[in-house]
């Protein structure tokens, strides 16, 4: 994977925020920059405080193992705070 940080777009469900989503951010970081009140904790992928659901995109984890078993995982759950997004992302708070 390049280094170059690559823009994409975030958009969260239901209310239909659009803000910009680099890819070597946190999606997090770009949601609140963006205006969304989304909910968080301890910024490190345990609490499941800012846990969602992609409903499309991919995202990528920094750390080797976030918070999340591989069967959500595999539903499309993320934790924001410590996914990258790796494309346009459209993600629903909650689970
Ligand atoms: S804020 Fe705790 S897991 Fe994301």
């Amino acid at each position: 994977m390049s280094d170059t940080p690559i823009l994409h777009t975030a958009r969260t469900e239901p209310d239909q925020l659009q803000m910009d989503a680099w890819s070597n951010e946190p999606l997090l970081v770009s949601l609140e920059m963006g205006g969304a009140n989304w909910p968080s904790s301890c910024r490190a992928g345990t609490c499941r405080t800012c846990v969602g659901q992609l409903h499309s995109g991919t995202v990528r984890y920094a750390l080797e193992w976030p918070g999340l078993t591989m069967e959500e995982r595999a539903e499309g759950y993320v934790l924001p705070c410590v996914a990258y997004p790796c494309t346009d992302v459209v993600v629903q708070q909650g689970y």
